[in-house]
C-alpha cells in the first residue's frame, strides 16, 4: 500500500483560479502516482471552511480516503473572529478523515496515528527566556499564532496536550507499524537553519523536542514520521524512523514557475510495506526550497 504525502498548501493565499490550479495539481500527481491513500500534515488554508472545502473536492476527485491533521493555519481565526481556537479544532473533527479523531487503521500491520502539534519553545534559542518567548514578538515581528489561534491555555500547555494525546494512542498501538504525523516539527532538524537573528527566537514556535524523543521512545514501532508547518523538504532518519516534511509552501519559494512540476516534487510517496522492512520511493527533491 502506497500513501502519498504532501504538506502545507496555504490555498488562501492564491487568487481563486490559481488556487483551484493548486488541487488541480495535486489531483494529477495523484493519479499518475496511484497511492491507495493520501496524506495532508495541515495548512491546507487559514480558514476552516476553505480547508474542509478542499478536503471534501480532494477525496471526491481522487476517489481515495485523504487523511489529514490540521495546522496552526487551519485552525486560525482570522476569517471568523468570534471563534476560539477549539471551536475551530472540533468544527475541523467533522471531516471523517481527521487523525485528530482517532488513529486510522490501514490493514493489519500499519495504522497512521496523528494530531495537530504545538511547541513548547524548546526549539528556539536558549538565551531567550520563556517570558520572551511567550510574548511571541521580536524585532518588531509578531508570531501570528499570538492573534489568530487564542487557545485556552498558554502554548507549552497546548503542547503537553498534544504529546500526552499522541503518546497514549502509540502506547495502545505498539504491536503495530505506525506512521505518526504532526503539523508541528519533531526535530531540531526541520527548523530554519542558523545562523538567523530572526529565526533564532522564530524557530521556537516550529514544534518541540519532546515529539523527537517521543519517537525515540517508541522507535520500534513508528516507522514513519510526517510533518509539516516549516517550508523546507527535508528528511532525517532518526533512530529506526525515518522523518519526513514533505511541503508545497508558498509560490516564492518554490524552485518551479510550474505548479505541477513544483507539486511533483512536493508529494512524496511512502510504501506502507508488509512483512520486514518498510521500504519508501524517493519523490522528494534534494536539499530544501528557501522559507
Ligand atoms: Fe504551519
Amino acid at each position: 500500500m502506497k500513501i502519498s504525502v504532501v504538506s502545507d498548501l496555504h490555498i488562501d493565499t492564491y487568487p481563486p483560479s490559481a488556487a483551484a490550479g493548486i488541487l488541480d495539481a495535486l489531483c494529477t500527481v495523484v493519479q499518475e502516482r496511484s497511492p491507495g491513500l493520501l496524506l495532508i500534515a495541515g495548512d491546507l488554508s487559514s480558514d476552516y471552511r476553505l480547508t474542509l472545502e478542499a478536503l471534501g473536492e480532494i477525496e471526491r476527485r481522487t476517489g481515495l480516503p485523504c487523511l489529514m491533521v490540521p495546522g496552526n493555519h487551519d485552525v486560525w481565526n482570522r476569517h471568523a473572529r468570534q471563534l476560539g481556537t477549539w471551536d475551530i479544532y472540533n468544527r475541523l473533527l467533522d471531516y471523517p478523515h481527521n487523525l485528530a479523531r482517532g488513529p486510522y487503521r490501514v490493514n493489519a500491520e500499519w495504522v497512521v496515528i496523528g494530531d495537530l502539534g504545538w511547541y513548547d519553545f524548546s526549539l528556539g534559542d536558549p538565551r531567550f527566556t520563556q517570558e520572551e518567548f511567550l510574548r511571541m514578538e521580536y524585532g518588531g515581528r509578531v508570531w501570528n499564532d499570538r492573534e489568530f489561534a487564542p487557545w485556552d491555555r498558554p502554548a507549552p500547555e497546548m503542547h503537553r496536550y498534544f504529546v500526552e494525546k499522541l503518546e497514549a494512542q502509540l502506547e495502545a498501538h505498539r504491536g503495530s507499524r505506525i506512521l505518526l504525523v504532526t503539523h508541528a516539527v519533531p526535530h531540531r532538524h526541520f527548523t530554519v537553519p542558523l545562523p538567523n537573528e530572526t529565526w533564532s527566537y522564530f524557530n521556537a514556535f516550529l514544534g518541540s523536542e519532546a515529539y523527537a524523543d517521543l519517537i525515540a521512545r517508541h522507535t520500534d514501532s513508528i516507522r514513519y514520521a510526517v510533518c509539516g508547518h516549516v517550508h523546507y523538504r527535508k528528511r532525517l532518519t532518526f533512530h529506526r524512523t525515518e522523518l519526513i516534511c514533505s511541503c508545497l509552501g508558498y509560490a516564492k519559494e518554490w524552485r518551479s514557475s510550474d505548479v505541477l512540476e513544483e507539486m511533483r516534487r512536493a508529494v512524496t510517496d511512502l510504501e506502507l510495506a508488509g512483512e520486514g522492512h518498510a521500504g519508501t520511493r524517493e519523490n522528494i527533491g534534494n536539499g530544501y526550497t528557501k522559507g
